[in-house]
């Protein structure tokens, strides 16, 4: 047998993998260091699903409500994940976010202004006070445009169509990645001092997403196999607005704004339901009724919030509820209405986006019409864990950034948070990896028998004939997770899960594909369902483990909160070839960051 040897090898001070928003903001960080840096995407530079984070970035300007400040909200930060959160990174992000937008307009971004010319903020679930710079509904998209102008005009390399199979290890340390092109299939291996992990979600574990075909837990997998921790991994994001109808693009993102800026939630018999799902946690500062709520949109300061604003996961609940109990919209979701509430010239101002999806798409004016909207995966709150100040892994030469990073969010996280989360620890990370490669005079070296094997590996489904075929495989995976590890799961589920699951990832691994290397969707995929199936794993099996309902993991057989698991994470590792889930202790909060939750 001769050994598959890899001709095309880039070395790299600092190696990001993955270009949306944490990603690229980790390069520009990593470059301006001084670190020859390098960016993977696995689809064209500039396609992210940071994009899909329309509404705004959260950062506590003061801009529309001077009595903001960033103790309001880290606070609100906390209590929207339940306080699962690690406190360090929830508090760097409210530090630091009002100084990251500020860069970002200084690098060039166009952001919505206030009458008398500052950055606008718009209100958003959870939050205190409208806190959210935007620009109209497009904001994710604004952000990545200009990251990518200032990332460009730094000269970081771009390795564009890139999918990255395996981190290469030696000696218990991350040393660069293994790839190869989409488009030629041909393997690429990157020697790198440093690695940051910004690859993004899983949502295409899941039927019904926002997210787009890249996301299928790269990143998560990579660590895990390589051998970091991972943490809070049963918690997933099901944003309450995705299109239901029509069926091409269910899931589809219909922008939180739409309720920041005045749409509300209703029922098949008109009601607006939002009024009867408001958690203990949060009734004293959510109107109990319609014209307490509708002050609030008027006159804000002094009058309690509404309800529909209230975070995503008891708002995603409530949909599901009002659906279970047959009181959806005529294509299984809910009505969400701005046209009996606003003009349509504002709304076509404030949400041009959603004007035009809604019209072209599903044939609905927005501006006379309800929409009909029902949850949709949209986010992951568990990922890698990493040491908040600088981004570094369990492993030593790995760091991560952005959603596929654990902790900032707890069990849940507010819309807007995303955005802000991405520049602040994206370049945190970036910083972190640049200086563990000045702090290494050599660039490592790579095992050639370590690339064989792998690459072995990667092709093996090519010389298998009669195995199983992925896009068979990729839909019992979605079906799965959809009935399954939904928005509300059960133990008996999620042992069925667990079963049904393991026999998936079994099925995926003796996938057969047909035809050559270049460009082959079916090949893209085998490699894509081993990433999504030992993540769908690790969510199924801490969901087990969690028996209490928090944040964006509902129990059914376990519907209050237990406060005994409210101070550990759930921490999941691969040992020779096992998964592992173990509760380990949270940290301590310090006592002056407590007290803000005592009033
Ligand atoms: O609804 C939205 O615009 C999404 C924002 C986010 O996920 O942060």
């Amino acid at each position: 047998m001769t050994t598959i040897t890899v001709d095309e090898v880039h070395d790299l001070d600092v190696l990001v993998i993955g270009a949306g928003g944490a990603g690229i903001r980790a390069a520009i960080a990593a470059k301006s260091e001084g670190a020859s840096t390098g960016l993977v995407c696995k689809s064209l530079f500039g396609k992210a699903h940071t994009v899909m984070a329309e509404g705004g970035i959260a950062a506590s300007m003061g801009n529309v409500y001077p009595e903001d400040n960033w103790r309001v909200h880290f606070r609100d930060t906390m209590r929207g994940g339940k306080m699962l959160n690690n406190w360090r990174m929830a508090q760097l992000h409210a530090q630091e976010a009002p100084d990251r937008v500020r860069e970002l307009e200084e690098w060039g971004a166009l952001f919505d202004r206030t009458p008398d010319g500052r950055i606008l903020q718009r209100d958003f679930g959870g939050h205190r006070y409208a806190r959210l710079a935007h620009v109209g509904d497009r904001t994710g998209l604004e952000l990545i445009r200009t990251l990518q102008n200032k990332a460009t005009s730094l000269d970081v390399r771009v390795f564009m169509e890139c999918t990255i199979l395996r981190l290469l290890t030696d000696a218990n340390r991350v040393v660069g990645a293994l790839g190869y092109w989409r488009e030629s299939g041909k393997f690429v291996v990157f020697r790198a001092k440093a690695t940051v992990l910004a690859t993004g979600g899983v949502g295409k574990a899941y039927k019904i997403t926002s997210n787009s075909w890249e996301y299928t837990g790269d990143g998560h997998s990579l660590a895990l196999w390589a051998g970091a921790d991972l943490i809070d991994m049963e918690f997933l994001q099901f944003h309450p607005t995705g299109m239901v109808w029509p069926p091409s693009v269910r899931g589809l993102l219909v922008t939180e704004g739409v309720r920041g800026d005045g749409g509300v939630l209703k029922n098949s018999d008109g009601k607006r339901f939002m009024f009867d799902y408001v958690p203990e946690m949060f009734r004293a500062e959510t109107a109990d009724t319609e014209e307490e709520a509708d002050r609030w949109y008027t006159d804000k300061v002094g009058a309690r919030r509404t309800p529909d604003l209230l975070p995503r996961d008891e708002v995603a609940r409530a949909i599901n509820s009002e659906i279970k109990a047959g009181r959806g919209s005529p294509h299984g979701g809910v009505f969400l209405d701005i046209a009996s509430r606003r003009d349509p010239e504002y709304i076509k101002r404030r949400l041009p986006s959603m004007y035009h999806q809604f019209k072209q798409l599903a044939g609905v004016d927005i501006t006379t019409e309800p929409m009909e909207v029902g949850p949709t995966c949209h986010y992951m709150m568990g990922g890698v864990r990493v040491d908040p100040d600088t981004g570094a892994s369990s492993l030593p030469g790995l760091f991560a950034a952005g959603e596929v990073a654990g902790g900032m969010h707890g069990s849940n996280r507010l819309g807007g948070n995303s955005l802000s989360d991405l520049v602040v620890f994206g370049r945190r990370a970036g910083l972190g990896a640049a200086a563990a490669a000045a702090a290494m005079s050599d660039m490592p070296s790579i095992d050639p028998a370590q690339v064989d094997s792998l690459a072995r590996e990667a092709l093996s489904v090519f010389d298998r004939s009669g195995g199983t075929n992925p896009y068979e495989v990729h839909r019992k995976l979605q079906e799965c997770m959809q009935s399954l590890v939904g928005i509300v799961r059960t133990g008996d589920e999620l042992e069925e899960a667990q079963g049904r699951l393991e026999e998936i990832q079994r099925e995926a691994s003796v996938a057969s594909v047909e035809g050559h290397l270049q460009y082959n969707p079916g090949w893209h995929l085998a490699m894509d369902l081993r990433s999504m199936t030992t993540v769908a794993r690790c969510i199924a099996m801490a969901a087990l483990v969690r028996k209490e309902s928090r944040g964006g993991h509902t129990r059914d057989d376990y519907p209050q909160p237990d406060p005994e698991l409210g101070k550990v994470n759930m921490v999941v590792r691969y040992n020779d070839g096992e998964l592992t889930v173990t509760p380990e202790p949270l940290p301590v909060m310090p006592d002056d960051l407590a007290e803000l939750f005592k009033s």
